[in-house]
């Protein structure tokens, strides 16, 4: 089977589908005792992303249980930092921990080792030649800003105040690192899309953080350059972005950025989405909390958020990604709801 018969890629070529193309954030992940069990035998959780034919299986889980339109490969944002010698690691219980890049200094002893990513490469043939002709394959990255978050303090923060400070008072270490990132993830991206990703995301879970100058800076301006960049080379691969939580400025972010689509979190209202399908594809929004929540809410908002969004380019997906409390069954039920 060609692209052409792949429901996801048809959302971006506005062909109209009965149904939407769906797929969920994190839907390889912790609520499948399936992953539980690969992810247990495996050494640490960036050993299940440097191992690829394991990386690929836990990548296809979630497709064989519940047949989403499209696999997004099993790999993480902090990949990127990593090759940078970031020095990442993931402590139980505890999330990302990283060594500081808070200075001019610092930012000048990393190196980036591409050859530390050739394994997510590797499992994105893997996943490629394994996946059903009319699944897409997405690939995916860290936004420069969400990144430099992470990086600078080394560890997940509610609101990254202290990064936004140091960006303040040393303007130019910071606008430096976004300038690297922005190249890494450039470059992250291409290789992903050369080993057979469809569609590529861009993640930037922090951009909520920002003020309306900050936000222009230090999330539309990097993304903008990766867009223009994954253009020039792959002007059919269609892009999205997730600037979460950013409000009112997901409209300029989808306008200046050039986004094929833009994946928009639960607090964005109807109305307002209706008017970004004016300018991109829209990629939305079910709260994760409901889904795990409520089995019979769930259904009742996904029926809301695909009729107010499905008839024109839309894509169904969470507002975030799945929780790992979250029931199966929930998700099994709002897959069959969204197959029809
Ligand atoms: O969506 C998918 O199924 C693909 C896999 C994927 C993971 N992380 C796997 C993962 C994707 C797309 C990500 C993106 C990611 N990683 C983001 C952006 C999206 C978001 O959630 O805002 C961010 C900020 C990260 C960084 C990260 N990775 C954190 C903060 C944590 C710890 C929190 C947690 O949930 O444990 C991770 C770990 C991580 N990444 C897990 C998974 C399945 C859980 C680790 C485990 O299984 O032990």
């Amino acid at each position: 089977m060609d692209s052409s018969s792949k429901a996801l890629l048809k959302a971006f070529r506005k062909e109209r589908q009965g149904n939407p193309p769906f797929w969920f954030m994190r839907q390889a992940g912790r609520y499948l005792p399936e992953y539980k069990q690969v992810r247990a035998s495996t050494g640490g959780f960036l050993d299940l992303c440097y191992t690829p034919h394991k990386a690929s299986e836990v990548t296809l889980q979630p497709l064989d249980r519940f047949d989403m339109s499209a696999a997004i490969i099993f790999s993480d944002i902090l990949v990127v930092p990593h090759a940078l010698g970031a020095g990442v690691r993931f402590a139980e219980g505890e999330g990302p921990i990283l060594v500081p890049v808070d200075n001019a200094e610092k930012l000048a002893a990393l190196q980036w080792n591409t050859h530390l990513l050739e394994p997510v490469y590797e499992a994105l043939r893997i996943t490629r030649n394994a996946l059903p002709g009319d699944k897409a394959l997405i690939g995916f990255a860290g936004a420069p800003w969400t990144l430099a978050c992470y990086m600078v303090q080394g560890k997940s923060d509610k609101d990254f105040a202290s990064v936004r400070a140091i960006a303040m008072k040393d303007p130019a270490f910071f606008i430096n690192l976004l300038n690297l990132l922005t190249r890494c993830v450039t470059q992250h991206l291409k290789a992903q899309i050369r080993a057979g990703a469809d569609v590529v995301q861009i993640f930037d879970s922090w951009s909520g953080v920002l003020s309306a100058e900050e936000f222009d800076a230090y999330v539309v301006q990097p993304t903008a350059a990766i867009v223009a960049s994954l253009k020039a080379e792959f002007p059919h691969v269609p892009v999205i972005g997730f600037p979460r939580l950013a409000g009112v400025k997901y409209w300029d972010y989808a306008v200046k950025t050039k986004v094929d689509g833009i994946s928009i979190d639960a607090s964005v209202p109807l109305e307002y989405a209706k008017q970004l399908q004016d300018v991109c594809v829209v990629q939305g929004n079910l709260d994760p909390v409901l889904l795990a929540e409520s089995k019979q809410a769930t259904l009742a908002q996904a029926k809301r958020i695909v009729n107010a969004l499905g008839d024109k380019s839309f894509v169904f997906n969470l507002g975030h990604g799945i929780l790992p409390h979250t029931p199966i069954e929930h998700v099994a039920a709002l897959c069959a709801f969204l197959k029809g």
